[in-house]
């Protein structure tokens, strides 16, 4: 017979005040209570919570559930299939078709050879930071820019349109509910897109995406990589660099530590995804009745899975809601496990190892320039966690 399992009414998205960077207070209770949780989705339909680490890997290593969108079954009205070329929503065969052709264009080696670039850009950035003078919003003089450029280069798009491009993917990733302006800037997007593919097509030039014109994937199929590649690989660099300056900031000993020793930066980084987790959660939905933890998963329903209590499991990690840079316990599952593993991993990290540390060396004195409380988080509606901005200022 099943254990008796704790239940939350829906999804807990609500963070205790003066704690940006944990996971909302109910989510760490329900973990506090089993691994796995009863919930109902948004629309009514009952579902499962699953908090814990172990339960969180198992769950996405089983090929029994899917990521497929069309079997969301978490709204009263049926979800239509992923987009051609949307590989993050869908199951094998098809997204090994979408994700194969791309897995060399990001290796580690591929992405060290893109440090250069990476350490070009974010030396921009500090030059204009610095022309500028204190005080500066971080968000917009340093996490957006640094990705938003590497994608853009990594896509080819050309450079006179990258500032509009730019504005348009912040619109439909900023998680502001404003539903019109949202289907304005995401239609923008996909209409820009699919110009890009076409100009790449008819005139290839040195980037991923002329490459993969060279393959049997239609149009609509690189316009779904690339918005997928765009949508995963923007907001979540952009975030952890903003949301990962604030943490550092507020634990001054760590931030002296870091800034002090370069030679910590790799592990540096390691522990701010974990103690981050900025992309908080992702769904599946059971294939078959599936028994997780000592629970029936039925057939059909979708279970949440919480990577950021996964990542704060202290039966995981020790002294898990402490933000330790000297961290030995590796393994978090900031970049998801399984098939979906995050294809951009390599790239995030040459991407953060390169700006937290250019940031620090260049601005030691570097300090918020407003109270903590008044650094503005992003609505819980957003599916990446992350600061609005982030005013800084330093000694000149
Ligand atoms: C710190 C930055 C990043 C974080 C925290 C992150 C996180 C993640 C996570 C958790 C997943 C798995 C989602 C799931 O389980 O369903 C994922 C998938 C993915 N990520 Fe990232 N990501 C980051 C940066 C990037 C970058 C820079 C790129 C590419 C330019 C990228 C491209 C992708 C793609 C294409 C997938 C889908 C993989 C698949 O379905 O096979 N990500 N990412």
């Amino acid at each position: 017979m099943a254990e008796s399992v704790h239940t939350v009414t829906t999804l807990p998205t609500a963070r205790r005040p003066g704690c940006p960077f944990d996971p909302p207070a109910e989510l760490i209770d329900a973990r506090r209570n089993g691994p796995i949780s009863r919930c109902t989705h948004p629309g009514g339909r009952p579902g499962w919570l699953v908090t814990g680490y172990d339960l969180v890997k198992s769950v996405l290593a089983d090929p029994r559930f899917s990521a497929r969108k069309d079997l969301l079954n978490v709204v009263d009205f049926e979800l239509p299939p992923a987009p051609p070329g949307e590989f993050l929503l869908m199951d094998e065969p098809q997204h090994g078709r979408y994700r194969k052709p791309l897995v060399g264009k990001f290796t580690a080696r591929r992405m060290r050879l893109l440090t250069e670039r990476v350490e070009q850009i974010t030396a921009d950035c500090l030059d204009a930071m610095e022309a500028a003078g204190p005080p500066v919003d971080l968000v917009t003089a340093f996490a957006k820019p640094i990705p938003t450029i590497i994608i853009c280069e990594l896509l080819g798009v050309p450079y006179e349109d990258r500032a509009s491009f730019q504005e348009q993917i912040d619109s439909f990733m900023n998680g502001e509910p404003n539903e019109e302006e949202l289907v304005a800037a995401y239609t923008a997007t996909q209409n820009y897109l699919a110009g890009l593919v076409a100009a790449k097509r008819a005139n290839p030039t040195d980037d991923v995406l002329s490459e993969l014109t060279d393959s049997d994937l239609t149009d609509e199929e690189l316009q779904g990589i690339s918005l997928i590649l765009l949508a995963a690989g923007f907001d979540t660099t952009a975030n952890m660099l903003a949301l990962g300056t604030f943490a550092l900031l507020q634990h001054p000993a760590q931030l002296a530590a870091l800034r002090d020793d370069p030679a910590l930066t790799d592990r540096a980084v390691e522990e701010l995804l974990r103690y981050l987790s900025v992309a908080k959660t992702f769904m599946r939905t059971a294939l078959v009745d599936v028994e997780v933890g000592g629970q029936t998963i039925e057939a059909g329903t979708t279970v949440i899975l919480s990577y950021n209590t996964a990542n704060r499991d202290p039966e995981r990690f020790t002294d898990p809601h402490v933000l330790d840079l000297h961290r030995k316990d590796g393994g978090h599952v900031a970049f998801g496990h399984g098939i979906h593993l995050c294809l951009g991993q390599q790239l995030a990290r040459v991407e953060m190892r390169v700006a937290f540390s250019a940031l620090l060396s260049r601005f030691p004195t570097l300090r918020l320039a407003v109270p903590a409380e008044e650094v503005g988080l992003r609505p819980e509606t957003a599916d990446i966690h992350g600061v609005k901005n982030l005013p800084v200022t330093w000694d000149v």
